[in-house]
């Protein structure tokens, strides 16, 4: 690990939130892949993290100046209301996760608009004043922003700190095509995000992009420094959780049919979830003889209700469901609950497991199940998975869009013989196991000195 530095993380949810049970302030571990991978970076940099307040407690913990390490931003609920639930989710989502299509949606109004002003802009300012506050107490730290939330803030804290050494993670995939957000949004995104130093995406793929885009909306990327870092997991603590007690207790209630299919993922659009359920229908249509040998366990984190297309998408996915086990039995095992010792127990127990994003910016589901899998397992992953650039070859790949071509990828995993199994589950291991998240923090650590330098 290299040296101790001053670091400023900035992510919309911090490392950890609070809240208030029986009069007593409780912590938890704040949510989410992102938080997860940076919490590594605590133990061995001065690390101070600005974070959205989400819960009452944090607004009691922000107005006493913050706690822990953490610094709270907390904005008036209407605009986090207008800057999470209207603009970063679903707009600037949707538009890089490429779920518009385009026909009768997006409708962009001027509630759309009043949202951009009074919620996107406004929480990026108040963002990039509390890192203004937190760079004048500690000059010469580097900010490492992170992801979609924070697109216009690197840009507000250089007017105010030109010298300032401005990284920006951006997690999520990055299209070429920016053309659905107004201009004057389109611009201010690309503006915002240019003046970094560095900007690091997870594959080349969406560096690729982004530059791009950067030549269609801006001209160039000007002096901003484009690199790619694959985010993965902390093998050590995955493996360790594997065999817990909570796990093991978890794992001794999962179902055991002949043959399990396996998907974890947050009831997003862009898990392709439905598309996965018509893909296993296909197959049991296609070939009865796996009827009543093989079950599809699915489990879904419920992510973002109070966005109406997340609350249909959930609709749609029971809906499914529903059909499919009306026309063969209880297959899919659906249970939409919020239980990582479950997934963990999951990704044991797995025959295939199905990750089939429309377009993911990575995808840790695909890197965690095959570290710990003892049934050398198969993966059969989308080529729009940022995983995909580094597990491609030991995978079956499949188009997210094509349903038959899943079944089809489906049934190959199920028939696929032991030695072509072991090969290839060793080969996902070995590739998780030899680019751990820690070899993508020193990434991230290296470009900002080589910036520096
Ligand atoms: O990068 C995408 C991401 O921010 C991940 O960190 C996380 O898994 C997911 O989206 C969570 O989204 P939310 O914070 O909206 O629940």
């Amino acid at each position: 690990m290299s040296e101790r530095r001053d670091l400023i993380v900035v992510s919309n949810r911090g490392p950890v939130t609070y809240d208030r049970v029986d009069g007593e302030r409780v912590e938890r571990r704040g949510g989410g892949g992102l938080a997860t991978a940076l919490r590594g970076l605590q133990s061995h940099h001065d690390v101070t993290w600005i974070a959205a307040a989400t819960t009452e407690e944090d607004r009691v913990v922000a107005a006493a100046g913050g706690d822990g390490g953490v610094v709270f931003v907390a904005p008036e609920p209407e605009a986090y209301h207008r800057y999470y639930n209207v603009v970063a989710n679903p707009m600037l989502w949707f538009v890089q996760h490429e779920l518009w299509s385009r026909g009768a949606r997006p409708d962009i109004g001027l509630d759309f608009h009043r949202a951009w002003d009074e919620g996107y802009v406004a929480v990026n300012r108040a963002f990039a004043e509390a890192v203004v506050v937190e760079l004048d107490n500690r000059p010469g730290a580097t900010v490492f922003f992170h992801d979609y939330h924070l697109y216009l803030a690197p840009l507000f804290v250089r007017e105010a700190r030109p010298d300032a050494l401005l990284a920006h993670f951006v997690h999520i995939p990055w299209p070429v095509d920016w053309t659905i957000l107004p201009e004057r949004m389109r611009h201010a995104v690309h503006d915002g995000l240019l003046a970094n130093d560095v900007v690091a995406f997870h594959t080349e793929r969406w560096a690729r992009n982004f530059r791009r885009s950067c030549e269609d909306v801006c001209g160039g990327t000007g002096r901003t420094v484009v690199r790619h870092h694959a985010i993965s997991v902390d093998v050590g603590e995955f493996e360790r959780l594997a065999t817990s007690d909570s796990v093991l207790a978890e794992e001794a209630a999962l179902p055991r049919p002949e043959k399990l299919i396996v998907r974890v993922d947050r009831t997003d659009p862009s898990k392709n979830v439905v598309r996965g359920f018509r893909a296993f229908e296909a197959l049991l249509d296609a070939h009865p003889e796996w009827r009543g040998r093989v079950t599809m366990l699915a489990l879904l984190d419920p992510s973002r209700q109070a966005i109406p297309e997340y609350a249909d998408y959930r609709a749609e996915i029971e809906r499914a469901v529903g059909e499919v086990n009306g026309r063969f039995g209880p297959v899919i095992d659906l249970r939409v609950a919020d239980n990582f010792p479950q997934s963990v127990a999951a990704y044991k127990r797995y025959d295939v497991l199905l990750v089939n994003p429309v377009f993911d910016g990575m995808n840790l589901v695909a890197k965690e199940g095959p570290l710990v899998n003892e049934r050398d397992g198969v993966l059969v992953l989308s080529e729009n998975a940022g995983a995909h650039e580094e597990l491609g070859v030991f995978s079956l790949t499949v188009n997210p869009f094509d349903v038959w071509g899943q079944a089809e990828a489906l049934h190959s995993a199920l028939e696929m013989d032991a030695d072509e199994r072991r090969r290839r589950a060793e080969g996902l291991r070995a590739q998780v196991r030899g680019h751990d998240v820690a070899r993508w923090i020193a990434g991230l650590l290296d470009d900002v000195d080589r910036v520096a330098a």
